[in-house]
């Protein structure tokens, strides 16, 4: 910790779709508690992020959400904008890399690698698609995988067997746009000479060491981040294509021949959005961005998931150091995957915990989440969440644990001291939290607590959340016990003295507590000086205080300070709240809720009719399962209210001539009555109907339909066959209820 000032980056995800625990617990988390914590230690420090506005993966979304990739970026960059927000990802700005100041940047790195030859200009042969006149993205590319065979790779990779591929491995390539066969053509494209970079960066990556100076210490890297990029380096760097034939993205520059319809390459533009983001950080506040990118005392730091690792570790270098100027990653503490109940996380699967349906369901317990996915972080291996783990963490470690301790301090010195901390008299030995078997001076605990933040602030300088997580829990154990041992409760009688410290203490612990779980819990943290009547935190050298503090045996809360009232800081997870996201996670993952997913899935299908019904047709003493509908978007709270829906019940109904679905109804809704048609003539006759209690949405704009008015719509369930059933009202309620 020894630089003067820290420019922290997370990868910038695809706006091309939600966030995802995995995306939480690979990059943002992890650097949300570094930046944290270095803002606790007084560290001049910018977090910058934003969303990755280019490439494929947002034109490929475009075309399976039948719409254009701005209005694809504008939606998905709003969400995760929003979701990082309500998760407590304390970026100082989240960009986006449409902003013209991105564009900007990036080409102007693009003319200065120009300008000193950096690039390569090379005409190779490409994959165009002739009936839509464009050259195909890797993406668009689709063909017989050469590993395994699957016949739907694309041409980047096989998403079956997981090999990286080249579009001309693909067997019978295809083109995605418009199934044609694609052609080859000539195109010419600016290539990074990789290979000139090679030499360099495997001692860079290696020692630490370039151009004779010792830029960080390799040993504080972790061994999966240097295995990979070895691997990569074993293999030989080729020269690798900085520009693309696409309609979306940053233009190639205006002036340079043959720039007509070029765009920069997305790996190229997206590492280059932290040093827009940060310009424009810079823009907003008043600041000079130039040192955090230029200043050999500046820590540059990448939290990525380890996909990453080749781009930020040997790409984007190379990229700088070419362009001269800017300093180089002290580290890239790249985590690896989180697994989601024994499967792989998956978005076109779904199967997956979005961190938006969580933050809903779960609103004021974002720190449980948070908690989770850093006990579960993929720090050096791939990891794994489970509901059902989630439930215990959270009542074993939050519940029984930080918030029963918190919970018993303040109301013990509420029923003794009136919530007033207790002034004492600190000779006074009692036993100590950190071990029982010991005794212990006030003071001397007070060092202790110094020795244990001390060591947690090391953990998270070394990127060990886990561990740092674990220590800070300690501190809460260790107050447990200091109570459990002292027993202030029988005591209190006989030896008020000695229990005054013992509670002063205490107090002191819960108070430490409020600052060192910042990082970690910060929702929880503010609750905590709330409760205690402490001022918020400044996120500005508050842990730096605490520790002058706590080195020289003194308190962080005075006496006669008067606390709060106490509040519960977590709360018990009761089964059927797991049960049901369990269902819930089971049942979207049936059919996949990606409605491009679902659509290729038909695709293969229909080329499978035959087969499948002459071998699978299912046995017909086996109950059909029950197939879902995934759960649609989410609306807010305002569209829901919007809805008007009312009791009523049928009263007469007819069928419609030259209509076979149609039945037409006068419903009853007590304060007048209706004429809706309704398409369900081919399941229920008018008879049977008559009488039914339904529930009708009553606000819906009336639509004429074959010479009739309809003046409203009535609920049904449908099940997988198309089956209807009323939703009734039932239990006999009077017509015209709203229902909610
Ligand atoms: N959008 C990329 C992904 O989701 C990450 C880009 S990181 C950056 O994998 F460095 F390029 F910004
Ligand atoms: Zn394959």
């Amino acid at each position: 910790m020894s630089k003067k000032r820290y420019l922290v980056t997370a990868a910038l995800p695809y706006a091309n779709g939600p966030l995802h625990i995995g995306h939480l617990a690979g990059a943002y988390l992890p650097a949300d508690i570094f930046v944290r914590y270095l803002r606790l230690m007084g560290k001049d420090v910018v977090f910058v992020c934003g969303s990755d506005e280019h490439g494929a993966a947002i034109t490929v979304k475009a075309r399976k959400e039948d719409t254009t990739p701005q209005a694809v970026v504008d939606k998905y960059h709003a969400m995760l904008r929003d979701t990082f927000q309500k998760i407590g990802i304390s970026f100082d700005i989240y960009h986006r890399t449409t902003e013209a100041i991105h564009h900007q940047t990036s080409q102007d790195f693009f003319r200065k690698l120009n300008g000193k030859n950096e690039f390569l200009e090379e005409t190779t042969e490409q994959y165009y698609d002739d009936t839509v006149d464009q050259f195909l993205a890797d993406r668009y590319i689709v063909g017989t995988c050469p590993v395994c065979a699957n016949p739907d790779a694309y041409g980047d990779q096989c998403e079956k067997c997981g090999s990286a591929l080249s579009p001309n491995d693909l067997i019978s390539p295809r083109s995605m746009l418009s199934g044609s066969v694609p052609v080859k053509r000539p195109t010419k494209h600016w290539f990074l000479r990789l290979d000139q970079h090679e030499a360099w960066l495997r001692e860079w990556i290696n020692t630490g060491i370039t151009d004779g100076k010792q830029l960080h210490n390799p040993a504080n890297w972790k061994n999966h981040v240097i295995g990979q990029c070895n691997s990569w380096l074993d293999q030989g760097l080729q020269p690798r294509a900085m520009t693309r034939d696409l309609d979306w993205g940053v233009d190639v520059p205006q002036e340079i021949p043959g720039s007509a319809g070029k765009k920069l390459y997305v790996w190229l533009d997206a590492p280059i959005g932290y040093i827009s983001a940060t310009k424009q950080w810079a823009l907003d506040n008043g600041k000079d961005w130039e040192p955090y990118w230029k200043s050999d005392d500046t820590a540059l730091v990448h939290f990525i998931g380890k996909d990453n690792i080749v781009f930020h570790c040997l790409i984007f270098p190379a990229i700088l150091k070419a362009h001269g100027g800017f300093i180089l990653p002290e580290n890239v503490p790249a985590n690896q995957f989180l697994n989601l109940e024994g499967r792989k996380l998956s978005t076109s699967k779904n199967w997956a915990v979005w961190v938006h349906e969580y933050c809903e369901e779960f609103a004021g317990q974002e720190d449980v989440l948070r908690f989770n996915m850093i006990k579960k972080m993929p720090e050096q291996s791939d990891s794994e969440f489970t509901w059902k783990g989630f439930q215990e963490t959270n009542n074993n470690e939050l519940v029984n644990n930080l918030a029963n301790f918190v919970n018993r301090v303040l109301v013990l010195s509420k029923k003794y001291y009136n919530g007033v901390v207790p002034r004492i008299n600190a000779e006074l030995s009692f036993k100590s939290g950190w071990d029982i078997d010991k005794t212990g001076q006030y003071n001397e605990e007070l060092r202790l607590l110094h020795n244990k933040l001390q060591e947690m602030g090391a953990a998270i300088e070394r990127y060990e959340l886990r561990e740092a997580l674990r220590i800070l829990m300690e501190i809460s154990s260790a107050g447990n016990a200091l109570l459990q041992f002292n027993e202030p409760w029988k005591t209190v009688k006989d030896e008020p003295e000695m229990v005054k410290v013992v509670m002063n203490l205490a107090i002191q612990y819960v108070a430490v507590l409020s600052v060192a779980a910042r990082p970690f819990l910060p929702f929880a943290a503010d609750r905590l000086r709330q409760m205690l009547n402490l001022t918020a935190l400044q996120d500005n050298g508050d842990l730096l205080e605490v520790l002058n503090e706590l080195v020289e045996g003194n308190p962080v809360v005075p006496p006669l300070h008067a606390l709060n009232e106490p509040e519960h800081l977590f709360s018990r997870i009761p089964d059927e709240v797991i049960e049901k996201q369990i269902a819930k996670l089971t049942m979207s993952a049936e059919v996949p809720a990606d409605p491009d997913v679902a659509d290729n899935a038909s695709k293969s299908n229909r080329n499978n009719e035959l087969k499948t019904m002459n071998e699978q047709a299912p046995d017909s003493t086996e109950p059909i399962p029950m197939v879902y509908r995934p759960v649609s978007e989410n609306i807010q709270f305002d569209d829901f209210a919007k809805l008007d829906l009312r009791t009523g019940t049928i009263l007469s109904a007819e069928k419609m001539a030259k209509s076979k679905k149609l039945l037409k109804l006068s419903v009853d809704l007590g304060f007048e009555s209706r004429t809706i048609l309704s398409g369900i003539a081919e399941y229920f006759t008018p008879e049977q109907v008559i009488g039914q209690q339904v529930v009708i949405v009553a606000n819906l704009a009336p639509r004429v339909m074959m010479g009739i008015e309809s003046q409203g719509m009535i609920l049904m369930a449908e099940d997988a066959e198309g089956k209807l059933s009323f939703v009734s009202s039932g239990n006999g309620w009077p017509n015209g209820m709203g229902v909610k």
